[in-house]
C-alpha cells in the first residue's frame, strides 16, 4: 500500500508508466493475496500420502486435481519448519496416475509430501504414550459424534464424525470415518465411508437396512442418512448414501437432498436424521433436528419424508428406541434423547413422541469440567437378541498425539424401575470380560489395604469392581497417577452397600455406580505423576466388602 502510495505521487515518473507500473504491481497483489498457488506433480504408485503437519503452520487448502481437475480439496497445518505430527490420505484411487497438488503453502513444505506403503508412524501407531488401549481411537486427527452404528452381514459397523487433517473440529471438511468390528470390542478402522460432495460435508446421521429393497437401490442395502452442510451458506439439507457391496463403498443417491426445510422452519439448524423401521405403522420414521426440537417424518418408500409431529424441548443428534421395562416384553417404553445424555420416557403412536417423564439424564452432569464429556452417543440398530448398545463421543484430550477425542466403551442400555420412576441406566457389555488379563480378587479389607494392594499393580488400562459399604458423611475417593479424578460422599451414594465399576484407560475414567444408576466419565489427562489408581481418605472412605480388578488386554494386538 505504501508502494502505491509513493508511485501515485511521484512526479518523476510520467502518468502512462504510472498507470502501468501501479496496474503491474495491483494485479500481483491481487494474485498473492487471493489464492496464489503453489504446484507438486506426482506420479501415484503407493497407497498413501504422508504429509507433515506443524502446529504453529497456518492451515492452507490443498488441492488434488488429475488432468486439471479437482477430486478432493482438504486443509491441513503443511509443516513449513517442525515437523509435530504426519497424518496420511489413502490414495489407492489415483493408483498409476499423475496428480498435481495444488495450495498457497510454499513448495519445500508442499515437497515433503511423499507416498510410502505404510502411513508415517506405522511402527508405533496403537502404542504411543497416550494411545487408549482398550477403547476405539482413530488412527490420526479429530472424531466427534457416533453416526449410524449397525450389525450388518455379521460385522459391526461404526461411523463417526471425522477430520482426519488435523486435530480441530472443522465442520466444513468433515468425513464420515468408518471402522468394522466382529465383538464390539476389537476394531479395525477402513478408508471413510463418505467424504464432500456438491452439496456439502456429511455430516452425522444414521444408517438402516432396507430389508425389503423398499428404496429401489437394492435388496439388503446399508442405507445412510446424513446431513449435508454447506460450508458458505451455512445450508443443512437431509441426504441419503447407499452401499450395495458389504459397506466397501458407498454412493449418493441422484434425488438428493431429500429433505430441505430451511426455509419453512425458519433456520439452517435442520440436521443429524435418526431413521428406523416402524413394524406398528409399517413405516419408515426419521427423528430430525428442526429449529428447536425434534420433527418427526414419515415415509414408505425411504426417499419422500411427510413431517407428523413435532418435539420442542432436546437439541442435535437424537437417538430414539424402544425397550423392555425390567426385562418385561409385555411392557415396553419409548426413549428419545438428544447430543447430550438428557433423555425423556414415553409411548410413540408411529407419528408423535408423548413423553410421560421430564428431562432425565442416563450419564451424570460433570462436577469438575464444564460441558457433557459424553456427547453425541447412537444405539447400534438391528442388534441380534433386540440388544440396545450404544457408543459416545468421549471429549477427551489426548496431549501430544497425533488424534485427539477418542469413543467411550460400549454400553448396554435398559430400563429399571427405581424408587422415583422408571429409569434408562448404561453398563459396560459384558463381552468386556474377554478383555481380562491377569485377574486379583479380595474380600472384606480395609481402604489402607487396599491401596497396598493396588500399589503392587502395575499402572495401566485396568477393570475394577468394588462392592462396599459406606457411613453417613463417609466419602468414595479415587485418584490415578496423583489426580482425584472421583470424590462422591454418602449423599450422592448409598448409605449401607454400594457396587462401583470402574473402566480406567490412559486419559479416561469411566464410573458406573449401582449398576448403572450414575454413570461418570473422567478425563485423566492432567498429570502424570505419582501412583497409578489408589483410594484417598482412608480414614473417611468405605470398608471394601469384595474388590476384582482385571489388568486390561489391548484391542490394539491384532490391528493393523
Ligand atoms: C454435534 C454436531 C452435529 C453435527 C455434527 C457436525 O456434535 O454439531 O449436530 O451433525 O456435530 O460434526
Amino acid at each position: 500500500m505504501a508502494l502505491l502510495k509513493k508511485i501515485n505521487s511521484d512526479p518523476k515518473i510520467k502518468n502512462q508508466q504510472k498507470k502501468l507500473l501501479l496496474w503491474f504491481i495491483s494485479i500481483f497483489m491481487v494474485i498473492t493475496m487471493t489464492g496464489f498457488s503453489n504446484e507438486r506433480k506426482l506420479k501415484i504408485t503407493k497407497q498413501y500420502l504422508n504429509i507433515p503437519v506443524g502446529y504453529k503452520a497456518r492451515m492452507k487448502l490443498v488441492e488434488i486435481k488429475v488432468n486439471g481437475k479437482m477430486q478432493r480439496e482438504f486443509p491441513v497445518q503443511l509443516a513449513e519448519d517442525s515437523v509435530n505430527y504426519w497424518i496420511y490420505i489413502d490414495v489407492t484411487e489415483f493408483n498409476g496416475k499423475s496428480i498435481t497438488l495444488n495450495s498457497p503453502a510454499s513448495l519445500k513444505s508442499l515437497n515433503r509430501i511423499y507416498q510410502d506403503e505404510q502411513i508415517n508412524g506405522s511402527d508405533s501407531l496403537y502404542k504411543e504414550s497416550n494411545r487408549p488401549q482398550f477403547h476405539f481411537t482413530v488412527k490420526r486427527g479429530w472424531s466427534n459424534d457416533i453416526n449410524g452404528p449397525i450389525f450388518y452381514n455379521n460385522q459391526y459397523h461404526l461411523f463417526w464424525q471425522s477430520f482426519p487433517f488435523g486435530l480441530s473440529w472443522n465442520t466444513g471438511f468433515m468425513y464420515w470415518g468408518h471402522a468394522v468390528s466382529a465383538d464390539l470390542l476389537h476394531w479395525k478402522e477402513l478408508p471413510p465411508a463418505m467424504m464432500l460432495d456438491s452439496l456439502g460435508s456429511p455430516w452425522s446421521g444414521s444408517s438402516v437396512i432396507d430389508k425389503n429393497n423398499d428404496g429401489g437401490w437394492g435388496k439388503d442395502a446399508l442405507v445412510l442418512y446424513y446431513t449435508a452442510f454447506d460450508r458458505v451458506s451455512g445450508k443443512q439439507v437431509q441426504c441419503i448414501a447407499f452401499s450395495t457391496d458389504n459397506a466397501n463403498t458407498f454412493k449418493r443417491y441422484g434425488g438428493n437432498p431429500v429433505i430441505d426445510s430451511n426455509w419453512e422452519m425458519q433456520t439452517t439448524d435442520t440436521r443429524d436424521p435418526h431413521v428406523f423401521w416402524h413394524e406398528l405403522s409399517k413405516h419408515w420414521i426419521m427423528v430430525l433436528l428442526e429449529k428447536d426440537g425434534m420433527s418427526f417424518y414419515n415415509s414408505l418408500d425411504m426417499r419422500k419424508w411427510v413431517k407428523q409431529s413435532h418435539f420442542k424441548g432436546l437439541w442435535e443428534c437424537p437417538d430414539f428406541f424402544e425397550l423392555p421395562v425390567d426385562g418385561d416384553n409385555q411392557t415396553k417404553k419409548w426413549v428419545l434423547h438428544g447430543g447430550s445424555p438428557e433423555y425423556m420416557i414415553g409411548t410413540f403412536d408411529g407419528k408423535k413422541f408423548s413423553p410421560e417423564t421430564a428431562k432425565l439424564r442416563y450419564c451424570d452432569e460433570n462436577k469438575e469440567d464444564p460441558g457433557d464429556l459424553l456427547y453425541a452417543s447412537q444405539s447400534f440398530a438391528n442388534m441380534p437378541e433386540n440388544r440396545r448398545v450404544q457408543m459416545a463421543w468421549g471429549r477427551i484430550e489426548h496431549p501430544g498425539m497425533p488424534f485427539t477425542q477418542m469413543m467411550l466403551f460400549p454400553t448396554e442400555f435398559s430400563l429399571i424401575t427405581t424408587a422415583e420412576g422408571i429409569r434408562l441406566v448404561a453398563n459396560p457389555i459384558g463381552e468386556i470380560n474377554r478383555l481380562h488379563n491377569k485377574a486379583y480378587k479380595w474380600e472384606s479389607i480395609t481402604l489402607k489395604r487396599a491401596n497396598e494392594e493396588l500399589e503392587k499393580i502395575k499402572a495401566g488400562p485396568l477393570h475394577l469392581k468394588i462392592n462396599f459399604s459406606l457411613d453417613p458423611g463417609h466419602f468414595l475417593r479415587l485418584s490415578y497417577h496423583g489426580d482425584e479424578f472421583l470424590n462422591l460422599s454418602s449423599d450422592e451414594l448409598q448409605i449401607g452397600e454400594n457396587s462401583v465399576e470402574l473402566l480406567v484407560d490412559k486419559t479416561v475414567a469411566e464410573i458406573f455406580i449401582n449398576h448403572g444408576k450414575h454413570y461418570i466419565v473422567r478425563s485423566l489427562n492432567k498429570n502424570r505423576n505419582g501412583d497409578g489408581l489408589l483410594f484417598n481418605s482412608e480414614r473417611y472412605g468405605p470398608v471394601i466388602n469384595h474388590m476384582e480388578v482385571y489388568q486390561m488386554k489391548s484391542i490394539w494386538n491384532s490391528a493393523e
